[in-house]
């Protein structure tokens, strides 16, 4: 962590901490970290909060009185059945060190990360003999995450198709870069026009993506139950545009 661009070292806080109490711009009273994303054990977790707990009393040694604790750090998401933390286990085992401190959470993408899914179209299919490609019309400026850091989201036909082709697929989106693939490898029966859903999309899924090759982003639509709504349209070509000015415009 100490490679890490965020925060400071928990050896430099103490200092920090009795700087900032001289301050009379400050007002001192919480302790708020961040150990990482997609933590799928509770132990980090409890050996982080002991060493902050440790901090804690040093600075009450020294006068300075913590009244939260911000335990920071995005409990993890199954991504592909992988075991993650039981939160009541999590939350009782925090509430059994924390005493009557105020506890602030951050659990990132266990709020709604296995809420979304991105559903896409298969345009072609393209078997050379050595790799299967089924080409969606979904790509990495749609769902980075694949490209960006090598991330696995499950893909699943959305309806099952026996006319399609059984194949092990990559399956790879309509941009100009190699590396625009959604998923690698994946045992699947296919046809042009299938649709198929990339699950675990609702964190750093649409806020992540970008109109990279002046691709509109794609709609929202929000399902309860067995309502469903468009919560937000569907860019077009010409929305792209829409902040953009000819340069020396006025003078022409
Ligand atoms: C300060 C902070 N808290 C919480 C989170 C959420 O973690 P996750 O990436 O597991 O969603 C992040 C994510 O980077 C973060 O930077």
């Amino acid at each position: 962590l100490k490679e890490n661009k965020f925060g400071v070292s928990i050896d430099r806080a103490l200092a920090l901490y009795k700087k900032a109490e001289l301050s009379k711009h400050l007002d001192v009273f919480g302790l708020d970290y961040h150990i990482g994303s997609q933590i799928t054990e509770v132990s980090p977790f409890i050996e982080a909060l002991e060493k902050a707990l440790e901090l804690i009393s040093q600075l009450k040694a020294e006068g300075i009185k913590m009244s939260h604790i911000d335990i920071g750090g995005g409990v993890g998401i199954a991504y592909n059945e992988e075991k993650t933390i039981n939160i009541e286990k999590y939350i009782q085992s925090v509430l059994d060190k924390v005493g009557d401190l105020e506890v602030i959470l951050e659990p990132g993408r266990a709020i709604v990360g296995n809420a979304g899914i991105f559903v896409t179209q298969v345009e072609y299919l393209k078997q050379s003999g050595v790799k299967s490609f089924a080409i969606i019309d979904g790509a990495m400026n749609d769902l980075q995450r694949p490209s960006l850091y090598g991330s696995y989201h499950q893909a699943i036909a959305v309806e099952d198709n026996s006319k399609g082709i059984k194949d092990t697929w990559d399956l790879v989106g309509p941009i100009c870069e190699t590396g625009d693939f959604l998923a690698k490898d994946r045992e699947l029966t296919l046809a042009q026009g299938d649709y198929i859903a990339l699950m675990s999309a609702g964190a750093y899924g649409f806020v992540l993506s970008s109109n990279y090759n002046s691709r509109p982003r794609v709609a929202e639509v929000m399902v309860s139950g067995s309502d469903h709504a468009l919560v937000r349209k569907r860019e077009t070509v010409g929305s792209l545009f829409e902040n953009e000015f000819i340069f020396n415009n006025e003078i022409n």
